[in-house]
């Protein structure tokens, strides 16, 4: 995910207008007033928040609501978005059918 891409701003930038009951993070049902707060707690990074809410940990593993996330760290903090650290991915990196997966363990 590049931060210089102008989806990712439009995002960052988008997440910034929105009530704080909307739902940041789909996938865990975590809202933008969840969030704040445990920036307001403490959580610098993506990861805190991360480990704060769970914001991050759902099926997609992030690829929908980091922006949003690092949006609001960035906005919280007033840190450029640029220094707001990507979040740990965990494998695998891209969705994957059970199939592809069932074909690696064959070739090992
Ligand atoms: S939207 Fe946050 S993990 Fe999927």
């Amino acid at each position: 995910m590049d931060k210089s891409n102008t989806n990712f701003k439009d995002n960052v930038n988008r997440i910034k207008e929105k009530k704080d009951n909307i739902i940041v993070c789909r996938c865990e049902e975590i809202t933008k007033e969840e969030i704040i707060e445990a920036i307001r707690k403490g959580a610098t990074s993506v990861n805190a928040v991360k480990r704060m809410t769970r914001a991050g940990m759902g099926i997609c593993q992030s690829r929908s609501c980091f922006p949003h996330v690092a949006g609001l760290i960035s906005e919280e903090l007033k840190k450029p978005i640029e220094e707001i650290d990507y979040i740990t991915s965990r494998p695998p990196i891209e969705p994957i059918t059970i199939k592809l997966l069932n074909t690696y363990k064959r070739k090992k």
